[in-house]
C-alpha cells in the first residue's frame, strides 16, 4: 500500500499515512491520528480538499465534466431512463428488471398520500410564505407521523423509509404550492406516473379537465433526474451531518431541504430567472457581465460556476439541448431566454471567466425550462427537492450501513481571545 509522509518542521514529529486508491479519480489520504502523530490538526476551509466519508453512489470528474450515477454516465441515463428507474438504480446499485420496476413504481404511487393531519400544517402559514420555508415544515412533520423510522434495522426498512419520503414529497411540495396560491389542495392521482402526477398536483382543479402534454412530464422528468444527486455537496453533507448524531432520517431530510435553499446551492435556480428578469433586456447585458467581473461589487452572475466542475457541467448540457428541443417542439421563447442567450454567449468568450473556468451549471437552464412549462419561479428550488429527495436518502442508507460511521464533528483553528479572568 502506498504511504504518504508529513512532517511537522516546528515540532520535528513525523507521520505515515496511507494513500488509499479510490475506483475513479484521485487516491486519499487517511489522516486518522494525524493530530497524535504530529501534533496538529489539518485546515481545510469550506472542505474544497477534504473526503468527508467513502461513497459509491456517485462519481464527478469535474475537469472533464462527467458524472456518473452508480457507473452510468448521466448522458446515457437522460437518454434512456425515466426518473422513477434513476430512483432505484441509485437506492439499490442496479437498474431495475421490468418486475422490479413494476414493483417500485407502484409502490411510490400508492405512497403518495400523506397522512392528513399534514394539510392543517398548511392553515398556519400565510398565504406569501416562501414554499422552501412551508416544504420544510412540512417534511418535519412528517417524521412525527412515520416515529417508526427512528429504528431501523434491515434492508427492508430503509427501503420503505426511502420510498415513502419519495413518494410524498411531490404532493407536499404541490400542496406547499396550491397554498401559496389560494387554491384548495388536490390529492395525487394513482393512475398516473410520478411525475405527471406532480404537474396534475400543480395544475388540477376540483372540476375540468387538466391539460399535462407528453412532452412536459419528459422534460420535468429529465430535470428530475438530473438533480438526483451530485455526491457530497452542501446539502448532502448536511444531510450526512444530521443522520451521524442519529436523528431521524426524515429530520435529516429536512436539514438537507434547508441547506439547498441558499443561493449558492439550490436557490439558485430561482436566482437566475431574479437576475434575468432584473437585468430586463438585451442592451443591458454588458453593464451586468462588468458588474459581475468588479472585484469590489458582490454581485455574481447567478447560474455560472461551481465548485466542482471546472468545465461545462454535465447535466446543463443535457438541459441545454432539452431547451432547444422544446423550442422546437412547445415553441418556447421568450425575452427572458433571449437575455440568456446573450448571457451565455458574452460569459463564455470573456476572459474573466474562461480564465476561472466558470461555465453555465445546471441551473441556468432549468429555470427557463421550468418556466416553459408554467411553473413559478417560486417552486423552482422546491423542484430541485423533489429530484434531490432520493439522493440524500441513498446516501443517508449507504451511511447508516457502513460500521465505521462516526459522528460528524470537525476540529478548528481557534484565533479568539487567550484565557484572561472576569474583571
Ligand atoms: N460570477 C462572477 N464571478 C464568479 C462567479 C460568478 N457566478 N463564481 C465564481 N466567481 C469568481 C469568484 O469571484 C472568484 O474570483 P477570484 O479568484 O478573482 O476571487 C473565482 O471565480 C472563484 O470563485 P469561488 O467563490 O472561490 O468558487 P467556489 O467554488 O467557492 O464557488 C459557487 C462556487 C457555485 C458558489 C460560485 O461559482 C457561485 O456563487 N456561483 C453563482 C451561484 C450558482 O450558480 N450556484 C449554483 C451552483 S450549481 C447547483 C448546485 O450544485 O447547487
Amino acid at each position: 500500500m502506498a504511504k504518504f509522509y508529513v512532517r511537522n518542521e516546528k515540532s520535528q514529529e513525523s507521520g505515515e499515512f496511507e494513500l488509499l486508491e479510490s475506483t475513479l479519480g484521485a487516491p486519499v489520504v487517511d489522516i486518522s491520528g494525524f493530530k497524535a502523530k504530529v501534533g496538529a490538526y489539518t485546515y481545510d476551509n469550506g472542505f474544497t480538499e477534504t473526503a468527508s466519508c467513502q461513497s459509491a453512489i456517485t462519481y464527478i470528474d469535474g475537469a472533464k465534466g462527467e458524472l456518473l450515477y452508480r457507473g452510468y454516465p448521466i448522458e446515457e441515463l437522460a437518454e434512456k431512463k425515466n426518473y422513477i428507474e434513476v430512483c432505484y438504480l441509485l437506492l439499490h446499485g442496479e437498474l431495475p428488471n421490468s418486475d422490479e420496476y413494476e414493483s417500485f413504481e407502484r409502490d411510490i404511487r400508492t405512497k403518495s398520500y400523506p397522512h392528513e393531519g399534514i394539510k392543517y400544517l398548511f392553515r398556519a402559514f400565510p398565504d406569501n410564505g416562501h414554499p422552501m420555508a412551508i416544504l420544510s415544515s412540512a417534511v418535519s412533520a412528517l417524521s412525527a407521523f412515520h416515529h417508526q423510522h427512528l429504528n431501523i434495522k434491515d434492508d427492508e426498512e430503509f427501503m420503505e423509509m426511502a420510498r415513502r419520503i419519495i413518494a410524498k414529497i411531490p404532493t407536499i411540495a404541490a400542496y406547499t404550492y396550491r397554498h401559496s396560491m389560494g387554491y384548495p389542495l388536490i390529492y395525487p392521482d394513482m393512475d398516473r406516473y410520478f411525475t405527471e402526477n406532480f404537474l396534475y398536483m400543480m395544475r388540477a382543479f376540483p372540476t375540468g379537465k387538466t391539460q399535462i402534454r407528453d412532452v412536459e412530464v419528459r422534460a420535468l422528468d429529465k430535470i428530475f433526474m438530473l438533480h438526483a444527486d451530485h455526491e457530497q455537496n452542501a446539502s448532502t453533507t448536511t444531510v450526512r451531518a444530521v443522520g451521524s448524531t442519529g436523528a431521524h432520517p426524515y429530520a435529516a431530510v429536512v436539514a438537507g431541504i434547508n441547506a439547498l435553499w441558499g443561493r449558492a446551492h439550490g436557490g439558485a435556480n430561482e436566482s437566475v430567472i431574479a437576475q434575468l428578469q432584473m437585468i430586463g433586456s438585451v442592451e443591458n447585458v454588458d453593464k451586468f457581465i462588468k458588474k459581475a467581473k468588479d472585484p469590489n461589487d458582490p454581485f455574481r452572475l447567478m447560474g455560472f460556476g461551481h465548485r466542482v466542475y471546472k468545465n461545462f457541467d454535465p447535466r446543463a448540457r443535457v438541459l441545454k439541448k432539452l431547451r432547444d428541443e422544446l423550442r422546437e417542439t412547445i415553441g418556447i421563447s421568450s425575452k427572458l431566454i433571449e437575455i440568456a442567450d446573450r448571457v451565455e454567449e458574452i460569459a463564455l468568450n470573456d476572459e474573466y471567466f474562461v480564465k476561472r473556468n466558470l461555465y453555465p451549471n445546471i441551473d441556468f437552464y432549468s429555470g427557463t425550462i421550468l418556466e416553459a412549462l408554467g411553473i413559478r419561479k417560486k417552486m423552482f428550488t422546491p423542484i430541485f427537492v423533489i429530484g434531490r429527495t432520493v439522493g440524500w436518502i441513498t446516501h443517508l442508507i449507504e451511511q447508516k450501513k457502513d460500521p465505521k460511521q462516526k459522528i460528524y464533528r470537525p476540529r478548528q483553528r481557534y484565533i479568539g481571545k487567550t484565557k484572561r479572568s472576569v474583571p
